[in-house]
């Protein structure tokens, strides 16, 4: 496998420096997801009118689907500071104690991958979500005792790919819970077109919509494609895209007309060859397939069911007459 994965939705550094540029400022910019955004404008008014902090949100959506770009916005809205944090990285309930102690009125902290947060350090949140306040145990043994510490009214906002691995209490002290879907078609191109005058070039006829009708329904993914597109229409020394180059491009990326990636057909192919078109358990497939189990569950998965290209039943996974056709029609 090469080192590039096209559609994998994960960030280098790089990407994260052309995402800080593409990214929308402020609802306005923010296109679709019209719930979602409905939801928190209401709440962000709200705190602004009675003069408190926000309520907390938690955001769960597949990788790539705009949580990030949303709590940004939102901290903006609320004229706070944003603190962000990621989950897996906190290691120590001290190190989340400090961040907590040093909120100031109204700051947002944005917690990413806050369902890979050890659950010690998790617990340092219940009492801070609900009363802003830090139960601190000093000592240990009969001479232990609790200190409470106040904390500023803050707003967190946590996100998550997968909001069902959550524990209760913490899913419970969120007041909204608000899930992310793939994008629609038109938003997409929205997206696409908006994208391109940032980076100050143009779209000929259909570029727009094949760009949107590859990206599965995902805005980095139509951000990646759109700017691997740019490079090959200023090669060509052109300063338009043109269909042909977006055919080109997706091409190159390997990526078909469904949107599909090389790791979206493998997985797909694995349990056609290897298993007859399932149900095949997801341990298998993980161990077939050299990868990790949260990948195949978190990135690939999601836009493959729901797309109908695999069927999750209770003995495992199945490709559906869908894939069938469309691996054949392959090879
Ligand atoms: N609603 C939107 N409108 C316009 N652009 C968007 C929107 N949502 C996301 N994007 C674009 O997609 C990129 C990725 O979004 P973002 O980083 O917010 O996703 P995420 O859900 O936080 O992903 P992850 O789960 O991997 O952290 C942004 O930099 C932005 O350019
Ligand atoms: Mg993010």
């Amino acid at each position: 496998m090469s080192d590039e994965r096209v559609l994998e939705t994960s960030t280098n550094s790089e990407e994260k420096r052309q995402e800080v540029f593409l990214r929308p400022q402020n609802f306005s910019e923010y296109i679709g997801q019209r719930k979602v955004v409905q939801n928190i404008e209401v709440m962000v008014e709200s705190a602004k009118i009675r003069k408190q902090a926000m309520d907390h949100v938690l955001l769960s959506g597949p990788p790539g689907l705009g949580k990030t770009s949303l709590a940004m916005i939102i901290a903006n809205a609320l004229d706070s500071h944003l603190h962000v944090i990621s989950g897996p990285a906190i290691e120590k309930k001290g190190d989340l104690a400090a961040i907590l102690t040093n909120l100031e009125d109204g700051d947002v902290l944005f917690i990413d991958e806050i369902h890979r947060m050890n659950i010690a350090v998790e617990e340092i949140l219940y009492s801070a979500m609900e009363d802003y306040r830090l139960d601190i145990l000093i000592g240990d043994g009969a001479s232990a005792r609790t200190m409470e510490i106040a904390i500023s009214p803050f707003t967190l906002i946590g996100a998550t790919t997968r909001s069902g691995l959550l524990s209760s209490p913490l899913r419970d002290r969120f007041m909204a819970h608000l899930h992310f879907d793939f994008y629609e078609h038109q938003d997409l191109a929205t997206i696409v077109e908006n994208n391109s005058k940032k980076l100050n070039i143009g779209l000929e006829g259909e570029a727009k919509n094949h760009i949107a009708r590859c990206s599965r329904g995902t805005p980095r993914i139509a951000n990646r494609i759109l700017r691997r597109v740019r490079d090959f229409s200023i090669v060509d020394r052109k300063s338009t895209i043109c269909e042909k180059a977006v055919a080109q491009a997706l091409d190159l990326m390997e990526i078909d007309e469904f949107g599909l990636d090389r790791m979206d057909r493998k997985i797909l192919e694995v349990i056609h060859d290897y298993y007859s078109g399932g149900p095949v358990g997801i341990e298998a497939l993980c161990a077939t397939l050299s990868e990790d189990r949260s990948t195949i569950e978190d990135v690939y998965e999601p836009f493959l069911l729901k797309e109908g290209f695999l069927i999750r039943t209770p003995r495992g996974r199945e490709i559906s007459e869908k894939t069938k056709k469309h691996l054949l029609r392959n090879t």
